[in-house]
């Protein structure tokens, strides 16, 4: 970079690097140019630093994002990193995506902030990103946005939390968050008790402490080679975190100047890594859509035909909850992805590039030898022998849904049950734990109406056992829906049936009694009907209403269904054929 200012005081065409990006915006290049400078020079900034590539830090922090909240402490330690390698650091924010507080569900605005971080990285000057996320949807928009701005970039997450404790028992968010309120619901807990129990939950800044969505995609996208080696698993209060930042800002200038982009690192290979890792992780199920939504932003489709044939060949590794014993801070001490990856090297395609600028190969010639056992198993002594995450197909889910067999009660995964139907979530906790209801053990819970179009797809798929159960200690049923559930949620519960309900999904056929079979073995999920009973119901059963105008209109028009990653039909390259869920 020969320097805007030199450039241009010699008459010279620039580059377009640093400032000189764009310019189109008052015709004459050089008057624009001029004016970029002279409001940059309103910040202080000399014509030297000026002159050098800049590095965007894109920041999705707030009061509403517990988890972000170490961000500003971060951008100081990337800036220090890009300074120091000769570059502009350059914050800006986006919008943020704290998990618990946004109405209908965080998923909804994924896609909005990660049109928010593409558009911001294309109109604003920087020769490369450095994208700070790391609660559950903030990461996979950022990587899609990324993806399709096309500059180069790598992810920083914030870092899980750390655990807490009470009454001796160790605590993290928040399978243990689920598992404690069960125990409430149950009676088994005053209410004294459970407000206690509440502060010592999530008792530091970062992501949630288990192998819950954050967790898995940090993992997820350190093995997609996103982010630098090492940097997904580092407590969020570590220093080490703080170290990766200053690496990460200086790796950052060096992807500029190599012009190391996205469509380099995010390949059919690096993809199918990923999803190794997914698996073996015992990731979460929103792993699956994300990852595909990520994959599909690089132009590499991902059906779950082949997500189970990966699934197929993975062993689970990672003894983390929910699936396992232990938080992030053990499977940071025990190694971290980098041991993960050395126990999966001979399945993972090892010629992929990382931000690093190395491959995995080189990568993994540096792994320490030091691995906890009890944490990261060697291959050959799996925690599940394979099938973290099935697809299953049937006349209930002819677009596929999702099971997360590797944390579920093995007895229900072959099974056949009668339905008690929730038309939607009012009705589900309207009736849930009326002792009126008609419900036994071997049932099969069903929530309609919970897709993205009908209702945001919510985390609501981890049904609540009917407290009349929960008293008899019934703790897992089969439970089927077209919602979501948190990564941190465990159980025999069936995932994102597609096509969605309130579109017209055969799910909507389903009523009280109609018998539901779910079978892992055969990957099938059919309710005892023919097609012709199934089709003459659905021609009765109203369509969801959909929002008239704004976002929420976008997004009812536009979703893919999670077999397509819920990305919208308009972002995903022409080379990976849309077909939205609402034309299904
Ligand atoms: Fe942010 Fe759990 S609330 S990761
Ligand atoms: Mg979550």
């Amino acid at each position: 970079c020969a320097g805007v200012a030199a450039g241009l005081a010699e008459g010279r065409v620039m580059p377009e690097t640093g400032l000189s990006q764009g310019l189109t915006n008052y015709g004459d290049r050089e008057f624009s140019l001029y004016l970029r400078r002279v409001f940059a020079k309103s910040m202080g900034y000399s014509d030297e630093m000026l002159a050098k590539p800049i590095v965007g830090i894109a920041t999705s922090g707030g009061d509403f994002n517990n988890c972000h909240r170490t961000t500003p402490e971060l951008v100081k330690a990337v800036s220090r990193g890009v300074l120091a390698a000769g570059g502009l650091p350059m914050e800006f924010p986006t919008i943020s995506l704290g998990e618990p507080y946004l109405t209908p569900t965080s998923l909804v605005f994924r896609n909005l902030m990660a049109m928010d971080v593409e558009e911001m990285i294309r109109a604003q000057p920087m020769d490369a990103v450095v994208l700070i996320g790391g609660c559950d949807k903030t990461l996979p928009a950022q990587l899609m946005g990324a993806i399709s701005a096309g500059k180069p970039a790598l992810a920083l997450v914030v870092g899980p939390m750390m655990t807490g404790s009470f009454e001796g028992n160790r605590l993290g968010a928040c399978t243990d968050c689920r598992s404690w309120w069960a125990r409430y619901r149950a009676g088994e807990l005053d209410d004294a008790r459970i407000r206690a129990l509440e502060s010592n939950l999530a008792t530091t800044a970062g992501t949630c402490a288990v192998m819950g969505t954050a967790s898995t995609m940090a993992c997820v996208t350190e093995a997609l080679g996103m982010s630098l080696p090492g940097s997904a698993t580092p407590p969020a209060v570590h220093a080490e975190r703080l170290r990766f930042a200053e690496a990460s800002g200086a790796r950052a200038v060096e992807m500029a100047r190599d012009g190391l982009t996205p469509e380099r690192i995010v390949t059919r290979e690096s993809v199918d890594n990923a999803l190794r890792v997914l698996f073996a992780l015992g990731g979460s199920t929103n792993g699956a859509i994300h990852l595909t939504a990520i994959a599909g932003r690089a132009g590499v489709p991902l059906t779950l035909e082949h997500f189970n044939a990966i699934a197929a060949a993975t062993p689970v590794l990672v003894n983390l909850k929910p699936v396992g014993a232990h938080y992030m801070e053990q499977f940071h001490a025990a190694g971290g992805v980098g041991a993960l990856l050395r126990e999966l090297a001979p399945l993972l395609h090892r010629q992929t590039v990382s931000a690093a600028g190395e491959t995995l190969a080189t990568r993994l010639a540096r792994v320490p030898a030091y691995v906890d056992r009890d944490v990261i198993r060697p291959a050959d002594d799996p925690i599940v022998a394979r099938d973290a995450l099935v697809a299953l197909f049937g006349n209930l889910a002819p677009n596929g849904a999702i099971l997360k067999a590797a944390a579920a009660d093995a007895r229900l995964l072959e099974h056949e049950g009668r339905a008690v139907v929730f038309r939607d979530l009012a009705d589900l906790a309207a009736r849930i734990d009326d002792p009126a209801l008609d419900v036994e053990p071997d049932d099969v819970l069903v929530l309609q109406n919970a897709g993205a179009i009908a209702a945001g797809m919510p985390e609501a798929g981890y049904l609540p056992i009917p407290k009349k159960l929960l008293s008899r200690g019934v703790r897992d049923m089969l439970r089927i829906s077209d919602a979501r559930m948190s990564g941190t949620a465990y159980g025999a519960v069936v995932l994102h049936i597609s096509p969605e309900s309130g579109v017209g999904g055969p799910l909507a056929a389903v009523r009280d009694g109609d018998r539901i079979r779910v079978s892992l073995r055969e990957r099938r999920i059919d309710v005892a009907l023919s097609d012709e009973e199934i089709a003459h119901r659905l021609a009765a059963v109203p369509r969801a209403p959909l929002a008239s105008r704004g976002y929420r209109k976008l997004y009812a028009e536009h979703v893919l269904g999670p077999e397509r990653g819920c990305d919208f039909d308009f972002l995903v390259p022409s080379a990976s054929p849309a077909s939205p869920t609402s034309s299904a």
